[in-house]
């Protein structure tokens, strides 16, 4: 779980996961989110390296406290992320146990219901390498090819939009795949990945969707608080 992000777009007074959204931290809320799903028997999150302990004080208090649901029993491990997201999921994955079956699931998304993890789940168990949730853009999109006649961008619309998604998370992973990937941007980085699954599709190997949700929003600027305020409100966990 990346959770080592500082949060600059949410111009808050610390890292992001350590935010609170109705009385709990994000981290909190994606902790029991996921333990809620019952599809992780290890979680291991990746926090900035002075927040380690803090974290783990802050985890271990809510294992003590929480109805854990079907998570009840799964280790909850901290580590120190890295310099960026890459980094950390890389640290994470170094600190996990030996799975057959990775989720990456950003801290940020904390309020992505139990139904989004049990169909990446579905979809690897069915057998696909790699498979991330997805929702449809709602904008008109164009692509930025250099600057216009008066110094602005200049746009082609050159995009189908009804063949791009909004990629969320949790992407789930063959392990081996995830860390072989790893392996390969450690060795040969691509600057400009922003998600792993295209470090798998780097490699050659078939990504696929399953439906993603409005409510796995990544908390970004401080809006996206307010409407994750009116989902708790809407659904409880
Ligand atoms: N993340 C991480 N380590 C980093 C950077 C990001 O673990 N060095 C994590 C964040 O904690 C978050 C997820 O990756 O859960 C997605 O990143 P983003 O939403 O960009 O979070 P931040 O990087 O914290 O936000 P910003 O870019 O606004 O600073
Ligand atoms: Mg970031």
């Amino acid at each position: 779980m990346p959770a080592a992000g500082s949060g600059t777009r949410l111009d808050s007074d610390r890292p992001k996961a350590f935010v609170e959204l109705a009385g709990m931290t994000l981290l909190e809320h994606c902790v029991l989110g996921t333990l809620a799903s019952g599809a992780a028997t290890e979680i291991v999150v990746a926090v900035p390296e002075a927040l380690v302990r803090p974290a783990q004080d802050l985890l271990a208090a809510l294992l003590a406290s929480a109805d854990l649901g079907p998570g009840a029993g799964t280790a909850v491990r901290v580590v120190a992320g890295g310099a960026d997201r890459i980094a950390s999921v890389d640290r994470a994955l170094a600190a996990a146990d030996s799975p057959d079956l990775v989720l990456v699931h950003d801290a940020a998304r904390c309020l992505t219901p139990p139904a989004v993890f049990t169909r990446v789940v579905g979809a690897l168990r069915a057998g696909a390498p790699a498979v991330v949730p997805v929702l449809p853009m709602t904008d008109t999109v164009k692509r930025a090819t250099g600057t216009g006649p008066t110094g602005g961008e200049a746009l082609v619309s050159d995009l189908d939009r009804a063949a791009l998604r909004r990629v969320q998370t949790p992407q789930g992973f063959d392990a081996a795949v995830l860390r072989e990937a790893h392996a390969h941007q450690r060795s040969d980085p691509h600057p400009a990945a922003t998600d792993d699954a295209q470090l798998v599709e780097r490699l050659g190997h078939p990504v696929e969707a399953v439906a993603g949700d409005e409510r796995a929003l990544k908390i970004t600027y401080p809006i996206d608080l307010r409407i994750a305020r009116i989902h708790l409100e809407e659904s409880p966990a």
